[in-house]
């Protein structure tokens, strides 16, 4: 089933021994984030597949080196300078990172670069590279990036920084307001996927309030008792609703409070367990990083079970009304809104079709054994580059 939907999942390789719950991984190579000029050509090797450590250790030996430099001169440089001073000859709205002056706001260790570099920034022109580059070509070219940056400081490691590296975590405790006029949550968790991106909830009535990149929190007492709120790292990339969503789920037309029953890892990332109300019904969720050609974004799934065969509808929190765009060939029906901050947001409805409650957008769910995807990516402009990107249609010669 590997091929079968359209979208890149930053977790592929992590998430395969967890298909036996019905999720979809999958991978689209037919568009290509934009693959700047120079033309002695770097060691290009199209290998997609995700090799695991072991086998990209082995092939070390057989295959020549790869160079840093040259793959960061061939996919790099157009924007970020041939000498990372971030000033490339394409220009942008948003300029790219100078990295000699050290501004790593997604975190300065290879680790993570290599996860902006493998996902992408959402809404941003910096494109994923998981499609282009295999995993030993990316991390050769975020260690030339790292060098680019000044010299590491080597710091005692502050031992209240939390960091993911090998696998999802979560914290429970206090949320700070997400803006000034906003609320704080006594009653929240952070949790942090493998992918590089956290995912803030509050959990008195369980709603997605933030989706960041970049490092995971730090938090100023380990005993959780002393009431400081946890400081999360990552750099947002989306803030549900301004930082005060509404509820996440309505069943029968009306809201239903969402009752955390527990988390748990899968794959790469935390699975959020949750039970609505007294109707018997409940909801696994989880979220990824997700990528279509230089699209980039996130991926949020939910498993339900539905005894009572209650209509449920799943909050999409959009902030503009949706207009259609179309299906692609995975089955993924594609809407676009406008996005916050200017951006354009772009919605993926997998096994859910559009619907409303009020004036609320909603997706209400198709087959319920099997997952509902809900993917956002986020977009700086609307062309016809992205639009074929997104339905997977052949340019025109
Ligand atoms: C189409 C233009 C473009 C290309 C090509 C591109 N980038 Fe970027 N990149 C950007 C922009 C723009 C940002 C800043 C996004 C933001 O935060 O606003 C960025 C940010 C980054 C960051 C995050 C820096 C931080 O703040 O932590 C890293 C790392 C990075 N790029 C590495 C790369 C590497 C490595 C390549 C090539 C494999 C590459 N980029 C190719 C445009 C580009």
């Amino acid at each position: 089933m590997g091929k079968e939907l359209g979208i890149n999942l930053v977790c592929t390789l992590v998430l395969a021994p967890i298909m036996a719950f019905g999720i979809f991984a999958v991978s689209w190579w037919g568009t290509a984030p934009p693959r700047p000029v120079p033309t002695e050509v770097a060691p290009q090797n199209h290998n997609t597949t995700g090799d695991p450590p072991e086998t990209a250790a082995a092939k070390l030996t057989t295959s020549r080196p790869v160079s840093g430099r040259l793959l960061f001169l061939a996919n790099c440089a157009s924007c970020h300078g041939a000498d990372g001073s971030g000033t490339g000859e394409m220009v942008l709205d948003r300029p790219a990172r100078s990295f000699k002056q050290g501004g790593f706001s997604f975190g300065n260790t290879i680790e993570s670069i290599d996860r902006v570099i493998t996902s992408g920034i959402p809404g941003t022109p910096m494109p994923g590279f998981k499609a282009t580059l295999d995993p030993r070509e990316r991390l050769a070219v975020a260690r030339y990036v790292q060098s680019l940056g000044p010299p590491l400081v080597e710091v005692d490691p502050d031992d209240t920084i939390m960091r993911v590296t090998d696998r999802p975590r979560v914290i429970r405790g206090e949320l700070s307001p997400l803006g000034p006029d906003r609320p704080s949550h006594v009653r929240g968790l952070i949790t942090g996927g493998t992918d590089g991106l956290s995912w803030e909830y509050r959990t008195d009535d369980v709603r997605l309030l933030a989706v960041r990149q970049g490092e995971f929190v730090k938090r100023r007492n380990w005993d959780g008792r002393s009431g400081d709120p946890i400081q999360p790292l990552g750099r947002l990339i989306r803030l549900v609703d301004d930082g005060a969503p509404g509820p996440s789920f309505y069943m029968n037309g009306k809201p239903v409070a969402s009752h955390l029953s527990g988390t748990s890892v899968m794959g790469g990332t935390m699975a959020i367990r949750q039970r609505l109300g007294d109707t018997g019904i409940d909801v696994t969720e989880t979220g990824l990083a997700a990528s279509v050609g230089a699209l980039a974004g996130y991926d949020r799934r939910f498993q339900v079970t539905n005894p009572g065969g209650n209509q449920l509808a799943i909050n999409l929190n959009l902030s503009g009304s949706p207009e259609p765009i179309g299906t692609d060939g995975n089955g993924i029906t594609w809407y676009r809104s406008s996005g916050p901050g200017g951006l354009v947001e772009l919605t993926g409805l997998h096994n859910a079709t559009l619907g409303q409650v009020g004036d609320v957008a909603v997706a209400l769910p198709g087959n319920v054994e099997e997952p509902i995807n809900i993917i956002t990516l986020l977009a700086p402009e609307w062309t016809p580059v992205e639009r074929r990107a997104l339905l997977g249609e052949e340019p025109s010669a």
